[in-house]
């Protein structure tokens, strides 16, 4: 995710303060970094990769004013990681720096309407929009505070930003829907996306809300929003400096947890055509309609796919989902008209990428399903759709897994034109509220009193069948990665050939029964296998069966369509792996033997 910092009132300490800032923002995860210094001239430096290759290039750099600045960590959303498309953008003339965090979803029309002005762009993103507008009201003799604020009022979408313009003392902010907070301490003042950035300076700061700009001079700060101020209240934030690379969290893990419903909401932003009735996603302007679909993937991002298959064959299109690692030395039979598509979040997982190229080497199609702009996956396949969840840290992979099963939503639909406007409809408003209902079961979820009563089991089993067995999957594999407990998943129907065998009363099943269907009946008939064997059973359910009266315990979520009742499940096992974990005192972020990015076979 991308990060912001800037200062004023720092006097000659402004170069390493923002280093400084930046240094504190790159728990976020980023693939390159830039600083403008503003005052009487602006001077931008910028540079892919860590940021000491910014400190190097620093080095070497006079700033120009020394009091006021600007700095950025950039985590790739629109063009590759490159210097160019690094933060600071300029205008032309090079009288206005801007940071931007967020998406700016009208940047196309903005950047089709400013070329035919004459501005060359000179880099990939959409932020690069912004300082183009500001200069054009600029040079329509608007004032700087003034030319910022129509160029804002321009821009649909996301975003936090900040700028300095030539000759002003100054930094303007704005915040549409990704966050902004500033700092105070006396003359020196501060903004960032996150207070880690300047916690060192000040624990008293300002939050800015959606629509609110502010301006930083030196010895003060106004938030207006439009034409009139605001009064903000200072807050003084309890957090010490060491807790706040995880945002006070105790965990990475916790905090990406917790982070979904932003990821979820930023997976779709700018792709769903509610008027239409459908998805419009670019990236996949060329894709054409597949005969037939083949998904390769490890890991959790099997689990995606295999959510992902079932969703396709009920649309009528042959599809399967493979191990990676197996389809790589025997992949299935292929067509010119199969699409392969590669999920993982990394973009760099060895098996995918083999079984990626072995099938491209056959002739098929390609589609990286990733996280990561630029990584070798999206590099190497003939199309690239994006999940947009941000840097996960934890190995534990939480928020991208709920980013790919919305994005994979979004794909399905693309590629069977829809069973129906009516029904597209019906699943844009799904995914539209799924970020609140993820929120709504992160506020309420029982699942640490649930660790609490039946955590010290033998073993612990997860069962679910139709969209809610990959679920079952994913949650006894998250269990079993920062537990170190015995964990399997079951398709709710297998227990009988074999499992049933190991089901004790010391051996806790988790019985996801979204709906009220046949498959939700059937499963819960496999609830009472198990109960009658004596093993306590805690029901996942949105409460439309009766699998209530068969468990010990319930974890509920909220009532939804079968597509999203999957993915709220999946929550609660998030959460029953995180505090198991922490009961037993493992190292969650960095369970043992396990790497976050596999690159080797
Ligand atoms: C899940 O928590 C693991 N980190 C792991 O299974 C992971 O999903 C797998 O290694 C695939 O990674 P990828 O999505 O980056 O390809």
């Amino acid at each position: 995710m991308c990060g912001i910092i800037g200062c004023i009132g720092r006097g000659g300490d402004t170069k390493e303060t923002l280093l400084a800032g930046l240094k504190n923002l790159e728990y976020r995860g980023y693939d390159s970094a830039g600083i403008a210094f503003g005052g009487e001239t602006v001077t931008v430096e910028k540079r892919e990769g860590e940021l000491e290759n910014l400190r190097r290039q620093l080095e070497t750099t006079e700033a120009f004013d020394g009091s006021l600045g600007i700095g950025h960590t950039r985590w790739s959303t629109h063009g590759p990681p490159s210097d160019r498309n690094s933060h600071p953008h300029m205008d032309e003339a090079g009288r206005v720096a801007v940071v931007h965090n967020g998406i700016i979803e009208n940047y196309q029309a903005l950047r089709d309407e400013l070329r035919v002005e004459g501005v060359e762009f000179t880099s990939d993103t959409d932020s690069e929009v912004v300082p183009h507008l500001i200069a054009r009201q600029l040079d329509a003799g608007k004032p700087p505070e003034e030319a910022f604020t129509a160029a804002v009022e321009r821009l649909d979408g996301s975003y936090a930003l900040a700028a300095v313009v030539e000759g002003e003392h100054a930094i303007f902010t704005a915040r549409n829907d990704s966050p902004l907070v500033i700092g105070v301490d006396g003359d020196a003042t501060f903004v960032a996306s996150d207070v880690p950035a300047f916690l060192e300076y000040t624990r008293d700061v300002v939050y800015l809300e959606n629509g609110e700009y502010a301006v930083l001079r030196p010895g003060n700060w106004t938030v207006f929003d439009g034409a009139s101020p605001v009064e903000k209240v200072v807050k003084t934030v309890e957090w010490s400096p060491e807790q706040t690379g995880k945002s006070g969290y105790d965990h990475f893990m916790l905090k990406e947890i917790h982070e979904q419903p932003t990821a979820l909401r930023q997976c779709l932003r700018g792709r769903v055509d509610e008027f239409g009735g459908r998805f419009s996603v670019d990236e996949l302007d060329e894709l054409e309609r597949p005969d037939a679909v083949q998904f390769v993937a490890c890991g959790t991002s099997y689990h995606a796919a295999l959510y992902a298959a079932e969703l396709l064959r009920d649309a009528g299109v042959p599809a399967q989902a493979y191990l990676a690692s197996e389809y790589a030395l025997g992949p299935a039979p292929i067509t010119p008209d199969t699409l392969v598509v590669g999920v993982t979040q990394s973009g760099e997982t060895a098996d995918t990428l083999s079984a990626l190229r072995e099938a491209s080497v056959r002739g098929a199609r390609t589609l990286a399903l990733t996280n990561v702009v630029g990584s070798t996956a999206a590099r190497e396949c003939d199309h690239a759709l994006y999940i947009r969840a941000g840097p996960e840290i934890g190995v534990a992979a939480t928020k991208t897994f709920s980013s790919q099963l919305v994005a994979l939503n979004v794909l399905v639909e693309r590629l069977t034109a829809a069973t129906g406007v009516e029904q597209t409809r019906s699943l844009i408003s799904a995914l539209r509220e799924l970020p609140e209902q993820v929120q709504q079961v992160l506020d309420d979820s029982k699942a640490a009193d649930v660790v609490d009563e039946f955590g010290d089991g033998n073993a612990f089993f997860f069962i679910g069948r139709g969209l809610d067995f990959p679920v079952a999957l994913e949650g006894a594999l998250k269990f079993k990665e920062i537990t170190y407990e015995h964990a399997e998943g079951f398709a709710a129907g297998e227990l009988k050939h074999g499992p049933l065998a190991l089901v004790t009363e010391n051996t806790p099943v988790f019985a996801v029964v979204t709906g009220d269907d046949e498959r939700a009946q059937k499963t819960i008939g496999n609830v009472k296998e198990v109960e009658s064997r004596g093993a306590p059973v805690i029901a996942v359910t949105d409460g439309q069966s009766d699998v209530e009266r068969y468990a010990d315990a319930v974890l509920e979520i909220p009532r939804t369509t079968a597509r999203t009742a999957a993915m709220l499940a999946n929550v609660q096992l998030q959460l029953v792996a995180y505090h198991t974990a922490y009961e037993l005192d493992r190292t969650i972020d960095k369970p043992r033997n396990l790497a976050k990015s596999v690159t080797v076979e």
